[in-house]
């Protein structure tokens, strides 16, 4: 079997350092870098690395085994010289469409691009043009994709055991590039990757981060999706971080603290007029692994098989699209907007140095 030569671009704690945060975390099995990701995968070898820091980056050799002849402050020169098959894109979303473009335009075939996809919609569309006409696959870093917990959830969704789907609820907190990218990606797997109609957003803060088509930081966001299958999600800013829910006709499943416990209730009785009434269920048993390994694993078995990958560039658009379509309608005063955007040229541009990663763990 071939083994996989694989690069990161964009060294920095998602590239290869977050693990140092959160060792003994319950709930996040390592790997969790992308780094550590392809030294765990038996079937990929990290052969080279690039950052515009070349401090990070020698850090970054040290740790994961890449020489100075492998680290390059140039991604260009580095795709040049080092006939990769896998090349991570793990630098903010700013660069990440021209650098993904570059990659597969130089015969890179499969990219793991970090969330969120990209800083515009043109820019995403660019990504997919680019991805798809040079044959390349693509997998966005949105792990619970690639979590078996929310495999089990999905599951039990699928099997029809609470009835029709009809809503998702998400609970959060965070910003809408850096967390939302992750929990929309979460609501469009839950929904088998059906299509939204359309949205409506609200931006807490958004009115002043906005210059003209600029949005200057990464903005949270709350607000409603439809989607054409008739499922409807709710996208709430609450102090319940990371909890989603699932309400079908005949039930609810609900994942608390992230998956680390759940809540099943079904309709077991009947009450006032003969409706249904639930209640607690036994929950799913479920045990996390390393969404991060097996999103590679995933990508190793597209190269192996020429079978699509379970993210895809599309399915990445299509998360991109659910955060625009919640800027676009807070722009328009909250207005329901249809998808996909006719206004694709909003553009993330902040100006925020890189973070420091943590070399080692405490
Ligand atoms: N999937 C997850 O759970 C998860 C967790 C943390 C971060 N992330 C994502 O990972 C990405 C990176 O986050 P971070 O906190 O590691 O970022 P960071 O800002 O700390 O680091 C980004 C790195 O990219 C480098 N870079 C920028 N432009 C480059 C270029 N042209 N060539 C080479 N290197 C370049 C910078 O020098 C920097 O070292 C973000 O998109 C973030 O949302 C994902």
């Amino acid at each position: 079997m071939k083994t996989y030569r694989a690069a990161v671009i964009g060294c920095s704690r998602m590239g290869g350092f977050i693990d140092n945060e959160v060792i003994g975390a319950q709930g996040i099995p390592l790997p969790y870098s992308h780094a550590a990701g392809f030294t765990a995968c038996g079937r990929t070898e990290l052969v080279a690395c690039s950052d515009l820091r070349s401090d990070v980056m020698a850090e970054f050799g040290r740790l994961h085994g890449v020489p100075a002849q492998g680290q390059y402050t140039d991604y260009r020169e580095m795709l040049a010289k080092e006939g990769l098959d896998i090349v991570s894109v793990a630098t903010q979303p700013e660069p990440r469409a021209e650098i993904v473009i570059e990659c597969v335009g130089q015969g890179v075939k499969a990219v793991y691009a970090e969330k969120a996809m990209a800083a515009s919609m043109a820019e995403a569309d660019a990504m997919v043009e680019a991805v798809e006409s040079n044959g390349a696959i693509l997998n966005l870093g949105t792990n619970r994709r690639w979590d078996a917990r929310y495999d089990r959830m999905k599951e039990i969704i699928d099997s029809g055991e609470l009835g029709e789907l009809e809503h998702l609820i998400v609970y959060q907190v965070g910003t809408l590039f850096n967390s939302g990218s992750h929990h929309l990606d979460l609501v469009l797997r839950l929904n088998s990757d059906h299509p939204a109609a359309w949205v409506q957003g609200h931006l807490p803060e958004g009115d002043p981060l906005f210059a003209g088509d600029v949005l200057t930081e990464d903005p949270r966001a709350e607000g409603i999706i439809q989607f054409v299958n008739g499922v409807t999600a709710h996208v709430m800013l609450t102090a319940r971080r990371s909890e989603y829910e699932a309400i079908c006709s005949k039930g609810t499943i609900t994942a608390i603290h992230d998956g680390l416990s759940w809540q099943v209730r079904r309709a077991s009785s009947t009450g006032l007029r003969g409706r249904d009434q639930f209640h607690d269920a036994t929950p799913p048993e479920t045990t996390p692994n390393s969404s991060t390994l097996c999103l590679i694993e995933d990508l190793v078995h597209s190269l192996d098989t020429g079978e699509p990958p379970r993210g895809g560039v599309r399915a990445a658009r299509a998360g991109n699209e659910l955060i625009f379509g919640l800027i676009e309608s807070h722009r328009a005063g909250g207005a329901r907007v249809s998808l996909p955007l006719e206004k694709r040229t909003t553009r993330l541009v902040r100006n925020r140095a890189p973070r420091q990663p943590k070399y080692r763990p405490d």
